[in-house]
């Protein structure tokens, strides 16, 4: 059996922007997912486990059950097998990142599955070729709607400053609290609609976004000082520009103020597509736990975690 894990990612700043070229800053989580094969000859066996699995559906005539979020990482799994032309294989998928939370979760099982089929087959790619075709088949499952942000972290870890090119920066870690409204949301349905909005207020949106590559380039240097004062102003002006663009949430804004207020956060937005997923906030003076307790009580589920951790890596190879 071969397994690779990769992580799932936070972005600091920048998001939707980095669609459309300007900077954005992210970092890899301590939350993972990994991908295991073998063969298995006569077919294709896809399992998953612990996807935080909710909602499903059910096929009547079959009787075959399916949950919304399985799907979801089928579906990627799916071009990563076509792609290496694999059969006779078993795929086991496992993941602590909840899907369709704009934490990365795709993009750490494409990265994964990558890195565990193609050392399965015999082969030892690249760090630059995982990240490539990673992006390749993330943004193919998205219809074209993708930046090579989520792929670029989970291949790479650690901060990466995301444009034109990618960037690895040399940067101290950040805590941060992370609050999940539970509200799953489809990144590609919130890039479809913030780019339908640039295409009817060019002028507008294009200095939203030039705003918000500022932010990311501003931060940089506050990261390496852990100047986190100024990182949440730099949140707080980052989401409001997000809410401008249409991808907050009433479920959002609430974890967002109630973090900002009782939860003595130095700073809070949304982060990943929004629409719903999870919002970030920087602890304050009194640290995280009265943050999280804000979170919770706004009805949002917290976790801290640390941003900077490492890429995709092989856990086992038999
Ligand atoms: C999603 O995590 C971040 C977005 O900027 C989309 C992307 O960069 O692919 C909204």
């Amino acid at each position: 059996m071969t397994t690779a894990s990769a992580p799932g990612k936070i972005i600091l700043f920048g998001e939707h922007a980095v669609v459309s070229g300007a900077a954005a800053l992210g970092g890899a989580i301590d939350l993972r997912a990994s991908v295991s094969v073998q063969d298995r000859p006569g077919g294709i066996v896809i399992t998953t486990e612990d996807l935080m699995l909710k909602g499903f559906s059910i096929d009547l005539q079959s009787g075959q059950l399916f949950s919304s979020q399985a799907a979801h990482a089928v579906r990627y799994i799916s071009a990563v097998l076509q792609e290496f032309d694999a059969h006779d294989i078993e795929v086991r998928i496992k993941s602590s990142l909840p899907a369709s939370a704009g934490l990365g979760s795709s993009a750490a099982i494409v990265v994964s599955a990558v890195m565990a089929i193609s050392r399965h087959q015999g082969s030892s790619l690249s760090l630059k070729k995982i990240a490539d075709l990673s992006f390749r088949l993330e943004r193919e499952v998205q219809d074209g709607l993708a930046s090579p942000t989520d792929t670029a972290l989970a291949t790479y870890g650690g901060h990466l400053r995301i444009s034109r090119e990618i960037s690895p920066c040399n940067l101290p870690p950040l805590e941060l609290v992370v609050g999940y409204t539970g509200v799953p949301h489809s990144t590609r349905s919130e890039v479809e609609k913030v780019q339908k909005l640039k295409k009817r207020y060019p002028e507008l949106i294009d200095g939203i976004f030039q705003a918000i590559g500022s932010i990311s380039d501003r931060a940089q240097p506050l990261m390496a000082d852990q100047n986190k004062a100024e990182l949440g102003e730099l949140m707080n002006i980052n989401h409001g520009l997000l809410e401008a663009i249409g991808v907050g949430s009433r479920e959002l804004c609430e974890l967002v103020y109630a973090s900002r207020g009782a939860g003595g956060a130095m700073g809070a937005k949304i982060t990943g597509a929004g629409g719903g997923g999870c919002m970030i906030a920087i602890p304050g003076p009194a640290g995280k736990e009265p943050l999280m307790t804000a979170i919770r009580q706004a009805g949002g589920r917290p976790f801290a975690t640390k941003t900077g951790q490492e890429g995709v890596r092989l856990e086992r190879e038999a």
